[in-house]
């Protein structure tokens, strides 16, 4: 399953990654009930927090993203996903924001969204997304996705694959409601395979 379990020969990117990650920065988010959380790039310092994250989902959330139970993530796996170039896989985080008297190193991640782009074709990238159960139906993803979108366009990706459980009508609709405000095509295609049905849904960034 996408992203779930790292190639070994992933484990250890070629290069070191700090020589191509771009300066982005992000403007907060504010939910739709008005809680304002910081945006940013996932980084290599952040494998303690991603962690504690995946720690803190649900075994539900956690089947819906690795369509398979993953209950820790090992050392092997946070460091496949935090080390990553920003280029070929980038991943946006929401984080709550730290209190200016708060003696917690740690920040508490709620929301990570990514894509990587696929060997074959850089145009060609493949998404997955997770809120935390807590943040979960207040507009987090929509727009972790619509930005995470944006930045796909800069780097010249035209076309965005997510791959999901049939029944997550939520993943669903929140890509077609990204979609049809930047006014681009969706394709969904359906597979079954013996454990699962899985359907994959295609945004067209650009022709
Ligand atoms: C799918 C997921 C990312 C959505 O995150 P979210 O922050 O709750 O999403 P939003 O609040 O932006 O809402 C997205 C859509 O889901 C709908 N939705 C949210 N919570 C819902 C719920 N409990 N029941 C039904 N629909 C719901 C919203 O109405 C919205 O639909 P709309 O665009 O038609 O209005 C989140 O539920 C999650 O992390 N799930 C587990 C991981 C997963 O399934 N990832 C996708 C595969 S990689």
């Amino acid at each position: 399953m996408l992203l779930s379990q790292p190639p070994v020969e992933d484990i250890h990117m070629p290069g070191a990654w700090y020589d191509v990650v771009p300066s982005r920065t992000s403007d907060p988010i504010t939910l739709d009930d008005g809680e304002v959380l910081d945006v940013r790039l996932l980084s290599p310092e952040d494998e303690k927090a991603l962690y504690l994250f995946h720690e803190n989902l649900s075994d539900r959330t956690k089947f819906e993203r690795f369509h398979g139970v993953i209950l820790h993530l090992s050392p092997a796996q946070l460091h496949y996903f935090t080390h990553i170039d920003q280029h070929t896989r980038v991943a946006l985080i929401a984080l709550k924001p730290s209190e200016p008297s708060s003696t917690v190193k740690t920040p508490t991640i709620v929301s990570v969204c990514r894509y990587d782009v696929i060997p074959s074709d850089p145009t060609v990238a493949e998404l997955a997304i997770v809120v935390t159960d807590a943040y979960q139906g207040r507009g987090l993803a929509t727009q972790m996705v619509e930005r995470l979108f944006e930045y796909a366009k800069q780097d010249g990706i035209k076309e965005i694959r997510a791959a999901m459980l049939h029944e997550n009508v939520r993943v669903h609709s929140l890509l077609k409601d990204v979609a049809a405000r930047m006014g681009v095509e969706v394709v969904e295609t359906r597979h079954a395979n013996a454990d699962y049905e899985e359907d994959e849904v295609s945004v067209i960034l650009s022709a």
